[in-house]
């Protein structure tokens, strides 16, 4: 301890430079960054390691030590961290906050899905625009202008999109990406990939890896459940697919990525395996589509659409930055919100935490139960309250779940209405919610009780998709 404690004597010192060693690092690297997707290096965190609660504590721990004597101001850097985290494996807001998703946009570098941009996909599909990009839900983009105007100038894109097999069964969260690209597959008439990260979710949740194969083949059924298109869809599995050229762009792209790079986007440390500082380029692979040669071969090197939560922009921001170097366009994104917990908006609704999330394989009966004790209310908290100020809008979580899956606009309109003028109580909301929610989940179970093995089999196979374009 008397080493330690000397060793922390050092911090306020440190703290006295004006530039800290792995600050120099980023500053370094993202001067060094080849184009504007890496030029904003985000925080270094461990995300994969500590969450920012534990995080918190240790600062404030080192803190108190540091400060013991009420003589140093505390460092800067060792105030307890105040900002969200959005990253692939963690979703927080500031503490008691919501989501800043301007924030995250500037933050980010994308931009922003604005009406004339979603007019233009009414033009060009004619039909209507998707409830999703009507009420925001999609909200940011990246270059998604430049694959309407290819399209529109009659050039081929594909979508691609992916799930994580870390659970048994989906969220309605995961939904989302998945009912928006089937809806994009539909209106474009495009061919779309989808990608299972078995490898990754062997890799971050310590699953096995038979284990993570079979939970990735579960969540396919889910996901055929949607009603992709057979004509138009391949679904792999990493630990089946990879190889051949998909592998040699993943190679490609580790060459062109330094370590200092992975860890000021994804904020890797010393301690994390291999494995995880590799798994970007396996992500990033699908997005060429010289990686599906027995579909793209001998097309014209066509542009790619990736639908996706906003909190896989890293990923992508990685794979922008590379793509211009390797000869490949860069791939477009659109990006959603997260699905909130039932607990609020501080955080997404997530498979880890059953409390948070209505799974797909819920009853009607367990999700209005879950919703009933869970659903984070903003109405008051007495009858007569409620009846004379009215509902906060702006908390409330059968609200802004009814805005995702209530598509009837005037209904909804209507229900804000009464709702926020204490016409209607919390109660109210909540039946109609679990009306809509148990319809939705009950359409999905029947769905996917139809999903065979053999119709995984043939999603999974890697075969020519003839008409995939047309
Ligand atoms: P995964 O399995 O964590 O999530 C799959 C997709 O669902 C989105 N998502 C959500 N969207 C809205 N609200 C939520 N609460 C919510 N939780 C998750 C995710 O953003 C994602 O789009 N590594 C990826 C798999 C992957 C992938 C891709 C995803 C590989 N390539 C390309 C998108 C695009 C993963 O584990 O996702
Ligand atoms: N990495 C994602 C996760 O763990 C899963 C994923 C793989 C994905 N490919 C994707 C998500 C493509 C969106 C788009 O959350």
């Amino acid at each position: 301890t008397q080493s330690t404690s000397s060793a922390l004597a050092f911090l306020p010192h440190i703290a006295l430079l004006r530039l800290r060693p792995w600050q120099l690092v980023l500053c370094l690297d993202s001067y060094l960054a080849a184009d504007r997707e890496l030029t904003r290096p985000l925080p270094l965190t461990s995300p994969s390691i500590k969450l920012k609660h534990e995080r918190n504590r240790e600062r404030q721990e080192r803190t108190a030590m540091a400060a013991g004597d009420g003589e140093v101001a505390v460092p800067a850097a060792e105030k307890p961290e105040e900002d969200q985290v959005v990253n692939p494996w963690e979703v927080s807001a500031k503490e008691g906050g919501k989501i800043d998703y301007d924030k995250l946009i500037v933050q980010f570098g994308c931009q922003r899905l604005d009406q004339s941009i979603i007019d233009r996909v009414h033009r060009l599909t004619s039909r209507p625009p998707h409830v999703f990009l009507r009420r925001g839900v999609f909200f940011a983009h990246r270059d998604f202008n430049e694959i309407l105007d290819a399209y529109e100038r009659g050039e081929k894109f594909y979508l691609y999109t992916g799930r994580g097999p870390s659970s048994e069964a989906l969220h309605l969260g995961h939904l989302i990406p998945f009912m928006f690209t089937k809806y994009l597959q539909d209106a474009f008439k495009v061919p779309l990939v989808i990608q299972l990260t078995d490898d990754e979710k062997c890799m971050w949740k310590n699953l096995s890896v038979e284990e993570s194969k079979r939970l990735a083949r579960e969540n396919a059924k889910d996901i055929i459940a949607c009603g992709f298109d057979i004509s138009r869809t391949f679904i792999f599995s990493d630990f089946n697919y990879v190889g051949g050229t998909f592998y040699e762009n993943m190679v490609k792209i580790d060459k062109c990525v330094t370590y200092n790079k992975v860890v000021g986007i994804f904020g890797f440390t010393g301690e994390d395996h291999i494995g995880k500082i590799s798994f970007p380029a396996v992500q990033a692979a699908p997005s060429f589509p010289t990686s599906f040669p027995h579909l793209f071969s001998g097309k014209e090197n066509p542009r790619c659409l990736i639908p996706c939560a906003i909190d896989q922009d890293p990923y992508f921001r990685m794979t922008r930055d590379v793509a211009p170097r390797l000869g490949y366009h860069k791939p477009a994104l659109i990006e959603s919100l997260f699905f909130p917990a039932l607990q609020g908006e501080t955080g997404k609704m997530s498979a880890s935490d059953p409390n948070s999330a209505i799974y797909v394989t819920d009853s009607g009966k367990i999700l209005k139960n879950k919703i009933n004790k869970y659903a984070f209310s903003g109405g008051q908290d007495t009858i007569e309250k409620q009846r004379q100020y009215g509902a906060n809008l702006e908390v409330d979580i059968s609200i802004k779940y009814l805005g995702f899956f209530l598509e009837d606009d005037a209904e909804l309109e209507h229900i804000r209405r009464e709702y926020g003028a204490g016409r209607m109580l919390t109660g109210d909301v909540k039946k109609r919610l679990g009306e809509v929610l148990t319809e939705l989940v009950e359409r999905h179970q029947r769905a996917r009780a139809t999903v065979t093995e053999e119709m995984v089999d043939a999603f999974m196979a890697v075969r020519p998709l003839p008409n995939m374009f047309n």
